[in-house]
């Protein structure tokens, strides 16, 4: 929306230009600040049904020229009063998809030359509206795609821990939350400690496949059970094996190799050191914390400092060190993540009904970081 703000007012020449989008839900038309010092990120919102020009051509699809905007009862004066500009012509346009449906407004503030705006800008201005309508519709449906994929996923992950875990959302919240700091400690990518974070709820879907008998068993497992216990991680890897999306990949990787061990002594395939993939080098410390912090049928819960002990004592054995070089970097924040969760557990307070990892994203960073079709490269 900035470029194309930036571009319009280039091309018409005009002091401001402002794009509006309009929010269904909140039933508001909203606008990120492009111009202006400092107020970059400065968003502004309008109620769809109110007295403003912008709201008024969203509501009729009728796009509006004004040449005095200051006297003119229509005009809101809300944006000007934070960008500190004065609006005198203003020329409104709709924001229509194919279908006809308003999707937003596009608004021009003051031509360079003090002219009023004509016939001309107008059509250019539609024009513009509509090449940008498609992009806007377009973003719209990865975002869709998005959300859809990340509630998928988080689901699946449910249906995998349900059976052997009371708290099934606070552990995945938890360990989606531990690994993507870790990864961001580890100077990692914002991108790529997104597609941790999304991905490692996944970790344990193999154990899908073992029966109640072994995963439910209230005490110690023999060596047999133990060694059928082990092929939940490869389980996990033929259901996530071959997958198209980046974020299936992470899962992939995560839940194959989250119990390899760094000194060589994990499974299934006893990797050593760097040969076990990054991701499941961060997994494996936030999934054995967040196991020590909780009861299973099989233990009882660890104090938290005792799990952070456990931690560093397996710095190098169990663990990749840098990782938990990083998790003393994070502690401190997990330390409360976990008092939190302990608090709620207390209070039963029910867990609300969307979790964080799947809250859809804001439309301004989707329309930017808009990921590709699926199937297309
Ligand atoms: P999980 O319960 O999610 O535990 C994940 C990992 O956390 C374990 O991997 C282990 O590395 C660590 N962990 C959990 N609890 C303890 C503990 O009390 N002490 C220590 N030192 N580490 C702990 P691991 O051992 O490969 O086990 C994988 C999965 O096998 C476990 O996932 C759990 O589902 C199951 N499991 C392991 N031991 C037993 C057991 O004695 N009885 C039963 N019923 N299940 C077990
Ligand atoms: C209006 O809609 O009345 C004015 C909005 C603006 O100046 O951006
Ligand atoms: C991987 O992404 O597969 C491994 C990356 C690493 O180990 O550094
Ligand atoms: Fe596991």
């Amino acid at each position: 929306m900035d470029i194309i703000a930036q571009q319009i007012t280039r091309i018409l020449n005009v002091g401001r230009c402002t794009i509006f989008l309009k929010d269904g839900q909140r039933k508001e038309l909203w606008s990120k600040i492009a111009q202006g010092k400092g107020l970059e990120h400065t968003e502004i919102r309008l109620p769809l049904n109110g007295h403003s020009i912008v709201s008024l051509v969203a509501r009729t699809g009728q796009s509006i020229n004004i040449t005095n905007a200051y006297e003119d009862e229509r005009f809101s004066m809300a944006v000007d009063m934070v960008t500190d500009f004065h609006t005198k012509t203003l020329l409104a346009v709709p924001l229509k998809n194919n279908s006809g449906k308003v999707l937003g407004v596009f608004l021009v503030a003051n031509r360079s030359d003090e002219k009023p705006f004509d016939k001309k800008d107008e059509g250019i201005l539609l024009l513009l509206a509509t090449l940008a309508a498609s992009s806007i519709e377009v973003a719209k449906l990865y975002q869709d795609v998005h959300v859809a994929q990340l509630e998928t996923i988080y689901r699946l992950a449910v249906t995998a821990e349900y059976r052997d875990q009371q708290d099934t959302r606070a552990h995945l919240k938890n360990i989606s939350i531990i690994s993507y700091l870790l990864a961001l400690s580890l100077g990692l990518t914002k991108k790529q400690a997104e597609l941790i974070k999304n991905a490692s709820p996944l970790h344990d879907i193999g154990k899908v496949a073992l029966a109640d008998t072994i995963l439910l068993k209230p005490g110690k497992l023999t060596p047999e059970e133990f060694e059928i216990m082990k092929s939940h991680t490869v389980y996990g890897g033929k259901i996530l094996e071959g997958a198209h999306s980046k974020v299936l990949q992470v899962a992939h990787k995560m839940s194959l190799y989250h119990h390899e061990k760094w000194n060589g002594n994990g499974y299934p395939y006893g990797l050593k050191g760097e040969m076990i993939p990054l991701e499941a080098r961060i997994i494996a410390v936030a999934d054995v914390f967040d196991a020590l912090c909780v009861s299973r049928v099989y233990k009882r819960a660890w104090k938290t400092d005792e799990a952070y002990n456990y931690i560093l004592t397996e710095k190098g054995e169990s663990f990749d060190p840098s990782v938990v070089v990083a998790f003393k970097r994070i502690y401190p924040s997990i330390r409360k993540l976990y008092a939190q969760t302990a608090a709620d557990a207390e209070l039963m307070q029910p867990v609300e009904e969307t979790p964080e990892i799947v809250e859809p994203i804001k439309t301004v960073r989707k329309i930017r970081t808009a990921p590709k079709p699926p199937f297309s490269n």
